[in-house]
């Protein structure tokens, strides 16, 4: 397969010689104690993070306001002529220098959503991953989000890093790009409350966690050119409404800027987006950093909101180095803008406690036993069971023969790709497979499907055949009570998926295996939604995303209902690409130089929105999981006061065995005057023992009951009657009441 590579590198290259070393001389003198340093002034923790930041401010160098916008590579580029700051962390993706004669530490950063990440090499940290952040926000479940965070939170740290790049929350538009399984979905509330919970969880470590890629960066192919064009309001609405929202669940330290032009000017130089959304409107006081390779100019990136270059040597040039200096010098950048730069960068050091509990160093404490348990949490929470026909699942008793076929299931597990690629503790399970560069290698983690289901089969025996031979895997299957077939689809990093079929020949494979036992369940790894040609044949489907680390036994105890499956679909499954608003993708991946536009005419009717506006039916709905157990709704009711819309019902277990479920609330507008027929208002997820019953009670941010008005920037939600249904998925209504709200005005962030 041949990929993009990250853009600038060989251009940067061939001007020759980028050196990672820092343009500032070495410290004079030894740093300071942090005895010493704790009667200064802004060691004060007392203070607040805006207070001292003013206060050693004042006491800076002009060099060292420059030395913390300047961000480098943790990764030697071989032959390239690039060598890492020796005081960087080895494979990591990102080093800025500190200023130890006032207490101010090197940021080391690394990648991402999952877990600790490594650069491709030969010398990974092994560590604990995460499912896909898709699997994470299929548990509709903000304390899974949030314990998941902080585990990883918790190795960053241990591994001597104080900020991770975590917090991707990109809306699914694109179902084929290669990135979706890095964010939380296709519904503005969904993605911004988990990915928010999982900032927050990383932060609770005292160190920072970065919203990502601001924004509208949805697809791989022609990432560095390509120009999003859409309505104020509309992203308002959607995309953006998602970053608003993580942002304000989550208060990242900082936002990195996508490779992507939004309205005909890169994300990283955007007056729009950088200087008047995140920073005027929603008042995001930490940094902007920029994507690795993002970074195009030094003034108009510096004058419209870029506070942090990212990742030299991906850039064309140093521009927040010596030429930043110069600029300033010039006047072209106000030393008030310089101030306020290494101002935000200080600021998020000290709200987020990196100043007062500083990272000391890669530490060897990981408990990966107890983190093991927290993906798999995840991982169990996040499956979602998309058909279960007269009960295939869970697996009973007595069977003498089960067969287990296809996708490496007697190895291990796979994963996605890309910067955010953690290598597993214990190496990966099949080793050799390419791409042999970036975002390669596909690595599949050792958590055996197949040892998870041997162990819990009692006598029957289990039999792998690896899927290769659809003939030999169709021999096994007629001789077997049971089949259990893996298929897989690797997304990363860098590139689109060319459709949202199974590659390699794999529908033949399930068709066949169908064909010869009905009895067949179909067990999927895939970054997101993926066509099912042969679904009406088998008896039984289970989406498990990227499980993570213990995906294996997750899969197990799932299929054997040692866990009740409670995952519900955060993104829609279109019964085909004609049913998408692109149902080509825009761009040519064999040209990534290429510059186009991508119109979003579908403005804010993102997935299941776009779904209900142009009648479509899809494979499966957004929000739609079966469990095994069943629930009853009762008592909805919809109450307005004081400005604020309360959603009350009670949900009840009516099946035989425990299981949690997840109500969804779904709002209607008047006079069908939004964007699409219904939002998602709410949700609450709950566990339920057999019998038993709970009163939920929601509360629907304004901001989903409103359309956003450009020229005032307010949210105005229109007098009338507005139909609130709780719902199973966006197309299983089970209860609808109709409220009369007033109109009503609500500010830019929704107050
Ligand atoms: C990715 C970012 C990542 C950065 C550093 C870029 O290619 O888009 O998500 O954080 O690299 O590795």
């Amino acid at each position: 397969m041949t990929v993009p590579r990250k853009i600038g590198l060989i251009a940067a290259c061939a001007l020759g010689g980028l050196m990672a070393s820092p343009a500032f001389a070495q410290e004079p003198a030894p740093a300071p104690t942090r005895q010493e340093l704790a009667g200064k002034p802004w060691m004060n923790t007392h203070l607040s993070a805006a207070e001292r930041t003013q206060l050693v401010l004042k006491e800076m160098t002009q060099e060292e306001k420059l030395r913390l916008v300047m961000g480098y590579f943790g990764t030697d580029l071989d032959g390239k002529h690039y060598k890492r700051p020796k005081e960087s962390l080895h494979q990591s993706a990102g080093f800025v220098y500190g200023i130890p004669r006032l207490g101010i530490p090197n940021q080391w950063q690394t990648d991402a959503g999952v877990g600790v990440a490594s650069q491709r090499g030969p010398n990974v940290r092994e560590r604990t991953s995460l499912p896909s952040g898709m699997n994470t926000a299929a548990t509709w479940n903000p304390e899974v989000g949030f314990a998941g965070g902080a585990m990883i939170g918790a190795e960053a740290r241990s591994s001597g890093f104080n900020e991770m790049l975590a917090g991707g929350v990109n809306l699914v538009r694109e179902p084929r790009n290669g990135r979706n399984f890095e964010y939380g979905g296709e519904d503005p509330l969904l993605a911004g409350t988990i990915v928010g919970a999982q900032i927050k969880g990383i932060q609770s470590n005292h160190i920072i966690s970065t919203l990502k890629h601001y924004a509208l960066n949805d697809q791989e192919t022609g990432r560095n050119f390509l120009n999003v064009e859409v309505d104020d309001a509309a992203a308002r609405m959607s995309d953006l409404l998602a970053f608003q929202i993580a942002n304000e669940q989550g208060q990242p330290g900082s936002v990195m800027c996508s490779y992507n032009r939004v309205d005909g000017i890169y994300a990283c130089e955007n007056p729009y987006l950088l200087n008047e959304v995140l920073k005027g409107d929603w008042g995001f006081k930490g940094f902007v950093m920029s994507d690795w390779g993002a970074t195009h100019s030094t003034v108009q990136a510096a004058n419209n909101g870029l506070d942090q270059q990212s990742g030299v040597p991906f850039d064309k040039s140093r521009y927040f180095g010596d030429a930043l200096g110069e600029a300033v010098a010039n006047g072209w950048v106000p030393q008030k803008r310089l101030d306020d730069m290494a101002g935000r960068v200080l600021y998020a050091m000290f709200e987020h406690k990196l100043i007062d509990d500083p990272v000391t160093g890669p530490k060897n404490n990981i408990d990966f036993a107890a983190h093991a348990k927290v993906t798999q949490n995840d991982a169990e929470e996040g499956m979602v069971l998309l058909k279960n026909d007269n009960a295939l699942l869970p697996i009973k008793t007595g069977l003498k023969k089960i067969a287990i076929i296809g996708s490496h299931a007697d190895v291990g597990v796979l994963s996605g790709g890309g910067s955010s690629q953690v290598y597993p503790v214990g190496g990966m399970a099949v080793k050799g497979l390419g791409p042999d560069s970036f975002p390669g290698p596909t690595v599949y983690f050792p958590s055996s499907p197949l040892k998870a289901i041997q162990a819990r089969a009692g006598g029957a025996q289990v039999t792998f055949n690896d899927g290769s031979d659809p003939a030999a895997a169709a021999r096994l299957a007629a001789s077997s009570d049971l089949v259990i077939v893996f298929a897989h689809q690797w997304t990363a990093e860098a590139f689109d998926v060319p459709n949202l079929s199974l590659p390699d020949n794999q529908d033949a494979l399930i068709a066949a295996v169908a064909k010869a036992n009905p009895h067949t369940a179909v067990v999927l790894e895939t970054g997101g939604a993926v066509l099912m040609p042969w679904l009406k044949d088998v008896g039984a489907v289970l989406e498990a995303w990227y499980p993570g680390t213990s995906g294996g036994e997750a899969i197990g105890r799932v299929l054997f209902g040692e866990v009740n499956p409670s995952g519900h679909l955060p993104i829609t499954f279109p019964a085909s690409e004609q049913q998408l608003p692109r149902p080509v993708l825009d761009g040519d991946p064999k040209k990534p130089e290429l510059r186009f536009d991508v119109n979003y005419s579908e403005g804010a009717a993102v997935g299941y929105k776009w779904f209900d506006l142009k009648g479509l039916k899809p494979l499966f709905p957004f929000g739609y999981g079966l469990s095994y157990t069943s629930f009853s709704y009762d008592g909805l009711a919809a109450h307005w006061a004081d400005g604020q819309l309360t959603v009350s019902f009670t949900i009840k277990n009516t099946g035989a065995v425990a299981g949690k479920d997840v109500a969804q609330v779904y709002v209607a507008s008047p006079k069908g005057s939004w964007e699409a027929p219904k939002r998602l208002g709410a949700f609450q997820k709950l566990a339920l023992k057999p019998g038993e019953s709970r009163k939920v009670s929601v509360k629907v941010d304004p901001r989903l009951l409103a359309m956003y008005q450009s020229k005032d920037k307010t949210w105005k939600i229109a007098g009338g009657e507005y139909q609130v249904t709780v719902a199973r998925s966006a197309l299983d209504p089970q209860a609808s009441v109709a409220v009369k709200l007033p109109a009503t005005t609500v500010d830019v962030n929704g107050k």
